[in-house]
């Protein structure tokens, strides 16, 4: 594991290329490095900049006139001065083969929108909260379990985070031993929030998909609890598309109705960015 941290430096540091229109341009505070696959950074934030937890933004680079974008979850909480994002290092990948490499001090790019139906508004009130996220789909959650809302709204949070291999749990992991020692958080979060982690391609404590573990019920005996119930439970979803499909599938199968920031329901679902 690798980090790279500068001091922090408020504003935009110049950029080769013009700053596109409705753009904001951030300084990287700092970049760490997961796996060969998955890494994480920080930057500044814009002082006008508002989103509620959950939502995603469009990040670019300053590096052509007309740069790429690609949609990345915040995953920092929304009282946070920085913002933080979790990312997929895709070899080919038009943004992500540049955004790799990005060290702290460097710009990166932010669209002035947020949006995404990931947030707790999408969802009608209930006791327990699922957050079930594979590899990057993480990113969310690691807003939303940070956020002193999410406590307020429901009893019971449970946070299932299943990637190939550990080494690809460690952001995950390292960000729910964090939360038992944040001043602001820790206290809503002890006791209510549950986390299970799991891999499927490197033996571990708990292994298998997170379709096969709520199909066969070892998701729910493992924690003591019943099988998706629309009285009781809201889900929330982050993963690959196929993912989505097949957990949206089993969690309808539950009985539980899709929502929309426009229309609150019993479940919410968003694909986790790749590129
Ligand atoms: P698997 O190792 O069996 O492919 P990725 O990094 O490719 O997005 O995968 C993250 C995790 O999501 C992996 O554990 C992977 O399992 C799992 N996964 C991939 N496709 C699905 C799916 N359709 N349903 C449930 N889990 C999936």
């Amino acid at each position: 594991m690798h980090d790279v941290a500068a001091e922090k430096v408020e504003g935009a540091a110049p950029a080769e290329f013009p700053v596109p229109a409705g753009c904001y341009a951030q300084n990287v505070v700092s970049v760490r490095h997961y796996t060969d696959r998955l890494f994480s950074f920080r930057i500044t934030r814009p002082q006008s900049f508002r989103f509620r937890s959950g939502e995603f933004v469009m990040i670019g680079l300053p590096n052509a006139a007309k740069p790429v974008f690609r949609a990345y979850s915040v995953a920092s909480p929304a009282w946070d001065d920085e913002l933080e994002f979790y990312s997929i290092k895709v070899p080919d990948g038009p943004l992500t083969r540049h955004l790799q490499k990005i060290r702290p001090g460097d710009t990166v790019l932010m669209r002035q929108k947020s949006t995404g139906t990931l947030v707790l508004d999408a969802l009608t009130p209930a006791k327990r909260l699922w957050m079930i996220a594979t590899g990057t789909g993480v990113a969310p959650f690691a807003s939303l379990i940070r956020d002193p809302e999410t406590y307020d709204k429901f009893e019971e949070v449970v946070l299932a985070n299943t990637c190939r291999d550990v080494a690809e749990l460690a952001y995950g992991n390292e960000l729910v031993a964090a939360l038992k020692d944040d001043p602001l958080i820790g206290e809503f979060a002890a006791g209510r929030l549950r986390y299970v982690a799991a891999t499927t391609r490197e033996a571990s404590p708990l292994m298998g998909r997170i379709t096969a573990r709520i199909a066969d019920g070892s998701l729910f005996a493992g924690l003591g609890l019943a099988p998706f119930d629309p009285t009781v439970d809201r889900v929330m979803i982050c993963g690959s598309m196929e993912m989505l499909k097949d957990v949206k599938a089993l969690v309808e199968a539950a009985g539980l109705e899709e929502g929309s920031v426009a229309e609150p329901g019993q479940f919410v679902v968003e694909r986790a960015f790749v590129g």
